[in-house]
């Protein structure tokens, strides 16, 4: 599977790009960043440094440093660390990003693989709605987008009804949701079901995985965050969207076409519509069998 990672990692983004790198069937073609967890400036930055941590001489691409419309928003420093990598002062990149930004690349790449490519935004989605923007091809080129963002049925987590992705560019998911490219929607609904827990983190720490300990190192902080909301463990959003990519029989939703409140109390809400494309949301999942596949690509990488 031909893949793009677009993100601003951030801890779980982390996690997914060591997954991307332990799975055997993806190929992960570039990472495009936003502004998010983190500056975006942090975002390309933590991207180089990810990309040289697996080994992969892949572009990184910079995108937007703000949402669609919005004004800009202060990084989550409280749940990924001041500079993304938990309490790790993040390490300097040896490398520099591409020369495109990152809707040029996600255009120029999808253009180039027509039906091929797959894309997985797991930050605020604004560069995505910039491809979009930008080449009105890139909707039907595209195989899929499967996005980390939004909440349907379940309550949101940065308000009561907003999924921090989607309140960070309402705007943006509004634009992608009404392109007409097939889509799915991995969003609170299933990635609060995996949790994964110091134990999990011991786990890949002691693997024979160059980058155990370093996961387990930017986790601490993370789980701190989850842990001082009730939660046993941090959820796997990030990794869980790649997931839902490559396993989709692990997943079940309902297709319907969606909007994005951009106004009010409930800004950032994703629900459902009328009158626009039907899109594929995620509502449940065999969660035992996702930790599976994520902790044994990384603790038994082949
Ligand atoms: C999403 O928000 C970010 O904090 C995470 O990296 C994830 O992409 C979860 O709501
Ligand atoms: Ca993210």
């Amino acid at each position: 599977m031909k893949l793009i990672i677009d993100t601003d990692p951030g801890v779980d983004d982390a996690l997914a790009i060591v997954y991307a790198a332990a799975d055997p069937g993806i190929e992960l073609l570039g990472l495009t960043t936003v502004f998010g967890n983190v500056t975006v400036a942090q975002a390309t930055r933590n991207a180089l440094h990810l990309v040289e941590r697996i080994g992969r001489d892949v572009p990184v691409a910079q995108g937007a440093a703000q949402p669609l419309v919005l004004p800009p928003f202060a990084p989550s420093h409280h749940v990924h660390g001041p500079e993304g990598f938990g309490a790790l002062a993040a390490p300097l990149p040896r490398g520099a990003p591409h020369t495109e930004s990152a809707a040029e690349f996600l255009c120029r790449t999808v253009r180039e693989h027509p039906g091929d490519v797959v894309v997985c935004p797991i930050g605020p989605i604004t560069n995505i709605a910039a491809a979009i923007e930008m080449d009105p091809g890139f909707a039907t080129n595209v195989r899929e987008i499967v996005v980390m963002g939004g909440a349907l049925d379940a309550p949101g987590n940065v308000t009561p009804f907003a999924e921090a992705n989607t309140y960070h560019d309402p705007h943006a998911l509004d634009v992608v949701l009404a392109s007409g490219a097939p889509i799915t929607m991995v969003g609170l609904d299933v990635t609060l079901r995996v949790l994964l827990t110091d134990t999990d983190f011991d786990l890949v720490a002691a693997s024979n995985i160059a980058n155990g300990p370093f996961l387990k190192d930017i986790s601490r902080f993370y789980l701190d965050f989850y842990r001082s909301i009730g939660l046993t463990g941090c959820g796997l959003h990030d990794p869980m969207t790649l997931i839902a990519a490559r396993h989709p029989e692990l997943f079940s939703g309902e297709r319907t076409p969606l909007s994005v409140d951009l106004e009010g109390p409930a800004i950032g809400k994703t629900r459902r519509t009328h009158g626009r494309p039907s899109v594929n949301v995620l509502l449940d999942c065999d969660a035992e069998a996702i930790k599976a596949r994520f902790l044994d690509a990384l603790v038994d990488p082949s």
